[in-house]
This record gives C-alpha cells, sequence and structure tokens, in this order.
C-alpha cells in the first residue's frame, strides 16, 4: 500500500480510539449526572467507535502492513448539560465524516483501491451515525426544560438495542 494512504488510515485507527474514548467520557458524565439511557446509548456507542478502530486495525494487517497504535489525546470530560452532551457527540461525528472523505479522497487519489473499498462501508456508516446524533439532538431541544419529557427520552435512549459488533474483511449488513 501507498506509504501516505498507509499512514493515514493509521492515523484514523487512532481517530476511532479517540472517538471511543470520547464517548466514554460522554457516558460517564450522563450516568453520574443520572441520565442512565443517555449512558447506556454512550457506552454503546462508544463499543462501536472500538469496533471501528479495529476494522481498520484488521484491514491493514490483512494488507501484510504494520499497524501503529498511536497516544490518544484526553477527551472532553466536564459538560453543563446532556444537550451540550449530545451536541459534542455531533460535532465530533461531522469531524469522523470529514476524516474519512480526506482519507477516501486520498486512497482514489493514490489509486488504492482495496482501501477505497473498505472505506466506502466508513461513508455509508458515517451517514448513519450522523442522522442517529442529529435526531437525539434535535429532541433535546425539544424537551430540555421539560423534566418528564426529558426522563422519557432518556428511557427511549437506554431501549438502544444492541448491535453487531463491526467485523473486517468482507461485506457487511446494516450496521446502525
Ligand atoms: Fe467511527
Ligand atoms: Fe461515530
Amino acid at each position: 500500500m501507498n506509504p501516505n494512504v498507509l499512514e493515514a488510515i493509521n492515523r484514523q485507527i487512532g481517530a476511532e480510539f479517540g472517538a471511543s474514548f470520547s464517548y466514554l467520557a460522554m457516558a460517564a458524565w450522563c450516568e453520574h449526572h443520572k441520565f442512565m439511557g443517555a449512558g447506556r446509548w454512550l457506552r454503546m456507542q462508544s463499543a462501536e467507535e472500538h469496533g471501528h478502530a479495529m476494522k481498520l486495525f484488521d484491514f491493514v494487517l490483512a494488507r501484510n502492513h504494520p499497524v501503529r497504535v498511536m497516544a490518544i489525546a484526553e477527551p472532553q470530560q466536564e459538560f453543563s448539560s446532556i444537550v451540550e452532551v449530545f451536541e459534542r457527540a455531533l460535532a465530533q461525528e461531522q469531524e469522523v465524516s470529514r476524516q474519512i472523505d480526506a482519507l477516501y479522497e486520498l486512497a482514489f487519489h493514490e489509486k488504492v483501491f482495496a482501501a477505497m473499498a473498505e472505506l466506502q462501508w466508513f461513508i455509508t456508516e458515517q451517514v448513519e451515525e450522523e442522522r442517529s446524533v442529529r435526531e437525539i439532538v434535535a429532541k433535546l431541544h425539544m424537551v430540555q426544560h421539560d423534566a418528564a419529557s426529558l426522563l422519557d427520552l432518556d428511557r427511549e435512549l437506554g431501549a438502544r438495542p444492541p448491535e453487531p459488533v463491526a467485523k473486517s474483511g468482507h461485506g457487511h449488513g446494516r450496521h446502525g
């Protein structure tokens, strides 16, 4: 694989682990503030991001290249409200979408077709992740000043069904 593309995929592995850590910090904040449903949702999202990192990790190794695991920056730990938590999550997903697009563009430019095929899954996944977080942000804005509705929404978030972990190497069903 082209060294620029390999380096960029290794960086993206780090970014996915970073997103996993960030969601974990958000889960901790929510549960500390007794939004247990949101905490559960965010823990699951953290696990999903870990799965994304491992999917690229497995891809790099399958292409017979070395993986470089990088340091993870400390994520934001303090939030003013549950609304801010999910606004931050949306901003993070939008940033990851930009990273995936840039990575795809690089793979295209360098004609690394296997990486393009792998990254297509991530492009589709980002559409779904942005959509789901954007929906939560909108609902939070609707109910943020009504405690009963906010608790209902927290319960709804806590009912998020478990999802299959992303695996590498072959086609995937809908994920998210
Ligand atoms: Fe991700
Ligand atoms: Fe994500």
